[in-house]
Parts: C-alpha cells; structure tokens; sequence
C-alpha cells in the first residue's frame, strides 16, 4: 500500500511533533484535537520549528510549503480519508482504549492505526477494534523533528504486512526504526525511566545536589541531559505514569516509583511545561 494521507491524533507536543516530521516527508497531514487552543498552539510550535529548521538549512522546502500540507480540526471524522493514522493522545488507557474504538468505526477497513503509546499494552489497544492486525506501536522521542529513533512495537495480534508498513512510514519519514516486544516500557524505557527514578531517589536521598546530579552523568557519561533535566523537558507526570506501569505490569519492587517523584506530581510542578519541576524556568 502506498500511503499517502496521514492522519495525527492529539496535538500536544509528541502530536505536533509526529505531524511536522509527517508533513516535512511529503504527507498530507490531518491533525486531530478536540481542544482547539491546543491545535492553535501547535501551529504556533511547528512554525517556529520549521524556522529553525530552515535557517540550520535542515529543510528541503519552505516553510510554507510544509505548512500547505497540514490542516486541523476538531472533528474525529474528518479522518475518515487518511491511509495512515498515529494516536498520540493523552498517555491513559482508558482515553487511548476510547479513541481506538472510535477511529475503528470512523476508518476504512485496512486502514492502519498506529499508537504512540510510551507504555500501554499496544496488544491491549489493539484488542479494541476489529482489526488488530492493522494496529502497532510507533513511539516517536521528543523532541520528534530532532530526534531520530521511531521504536515500532508488534502487538501479539499484529500482521506482518501492517509491521513493514509502519517500518517504511518511520524510514520515510527520515527514522531509524528498531523493533521492540511489546512488554512493559518496550526497550527504550525500560532502561531509560529506571535511570530517571534513580535520579529522583539520588536527590531524595541527599546524595548530591540536582545541578550535580546531572552534571555527573551529563560530563561523566557524555549525555545530553541529565536525569532530572530529562524528567522536566519530557515532563515529570509522563515519567512517573511511565515507572507506575513498570512497577505494577513486571511486578517488581525494583521499579517502584521514587515517592519524590509522586510528590512532584501531586504538587502539579511537572517541569518545563508548568514553568516549575525539579528546576524552575
Ligand atoms: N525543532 C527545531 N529545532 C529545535 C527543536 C525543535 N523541536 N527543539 C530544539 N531545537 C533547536 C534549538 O532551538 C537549538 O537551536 P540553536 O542551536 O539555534 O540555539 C538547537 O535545537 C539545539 O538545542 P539546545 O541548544 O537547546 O540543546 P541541545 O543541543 O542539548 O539539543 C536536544 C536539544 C536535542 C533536546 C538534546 O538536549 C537532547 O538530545 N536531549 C535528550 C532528549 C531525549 O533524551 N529525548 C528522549 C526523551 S524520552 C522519550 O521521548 C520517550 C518517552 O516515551 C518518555
């Protein structure tokens, strides 16, 4: 099949972000939303990043010719014609679980459904609609227009045919695609958010400072964050959501969520996007 509609759910900043790369490689682009100060926002988002992109030379096209190919609404159905479809809604099962049962009834049999889940049973959500096999896992890093991993999850349920049309829509859209089970965290997670916990229990603990916490493994393992950093640019909520299905899907009190982290989130400083987390912007 040769795609060529792209269909983006959520217009937060992994949505935006998935929207922009889709657009930058050619698609046409419907970015759904129902909140519409949200979709404004992310136009405003895009068009600085492609800016930015512009002036590094890092585009084929102008700007504007990128934007053409990108439209919004607050309308599920006006999705109804895309080949293509990537779900990066609000990281919770019961708002994904929803979506998936609409967009089932709203596409065209065949149509492929992807998630962007950062830790949901892609097998779960798949089990949702009537055709589980057209539905996977592509889970994009943030920031998505600069970083180049797109990690693609096979649900129990998933074809072989669906998988190589998620992997040549990540590669098209200028990814490196890696092939992950569909367990709890996938692969990048799994390892990354146990360090970010770490982190967490590091300050609680009084070991050292925030700013030497992640200044040692920033010099000390040539990251480009560190740690606690990383927690406030992806947000502090997503990462402790993320360490809370670790810790209850393997059952293992290793992954138990830092009880600083959760006192971070009951107090609503979830980093850069609240202006306050572990740092203050
Ligand atoms: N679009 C275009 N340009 C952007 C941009 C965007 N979205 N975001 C930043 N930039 C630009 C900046 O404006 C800056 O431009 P100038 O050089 O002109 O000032 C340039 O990129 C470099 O940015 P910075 O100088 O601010 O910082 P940097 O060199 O450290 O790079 C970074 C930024 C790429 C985010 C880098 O810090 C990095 O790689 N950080 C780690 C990110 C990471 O680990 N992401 C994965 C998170 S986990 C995840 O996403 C999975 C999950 O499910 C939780």
């Amino acid at each position: 099949m040769q795609v060529s509609s792209f269909g983006v759910v959520g217009s937060g900043s992994m949505g935006n972000g998935i929207a922009q790369v889709a657009a930058q490689a050619g698609y046409e682009v419907t970015v759904f939303d129902i909140n519409e100060n949200q979709l404004n926002k992310a136009w405003t988002t895009i068009e600085k990043s492609l800016t930015k992109l512009q002036e590094k030379g890092k585009l084929k096209e102008a700007p504007q010719a990128i934007l053409a190919r990108l439209k919004k609404t607050t309308r599920l159905e006006d999705l109804k014609g895309c080949q293509f479809v990537v779900e990066a809604a609000s990281e919770n099962r019961e708002i994904k679980f929803k979506l998936f049962r609409d967009l089932d009834a709203i596409l065209p049999a065949g149509t492929i459904i992807a998630t962007n889940t950062s830790s949901i049973s892609v097998t779960e959500i798949a089990s949702k609609t009537k055709r589980p096999d057209c539905v996977a896992g592509m889970h994009f890093m943030n920031p998505v227009p600069l970083m180049t991993l797109v990690e693609g999850i096979r649900g129990l349920q998933t074809s072989d045919a669906c998988f190589k049309i998620v992997r040549t829509v990540a590669e098209a859209m200028g990814k490196v695609f890696v092939e992950a089970k569909d367990a709890p965290g996938f692969v990048v997670n799994r390892i990354l958010l146990p360090m970010i916990n770490e982190g967490f229990f590091a300050l609680a603990e009084g070991l050292a400072s925030a700013k030497d916490i992640d200044t040692g493994l920033k010099l000390g393992c040539n990251f480009p964050m560190g740690p606690l950093e990383l927690a406030d640019f992806v947000g502090i909520d997503i990462c402790f959501a993320v360490c809370e299905v670790l810790h209850r899907d393997l059952g293992d009190s290793k992954y138990r969520p830092a009880p600083l982290m959760r006192k971070y989130v009951e107090a609503g400083w979830l980093g850069r996007k609240t202006g306050r987390g572990v740092y203050v912007y």
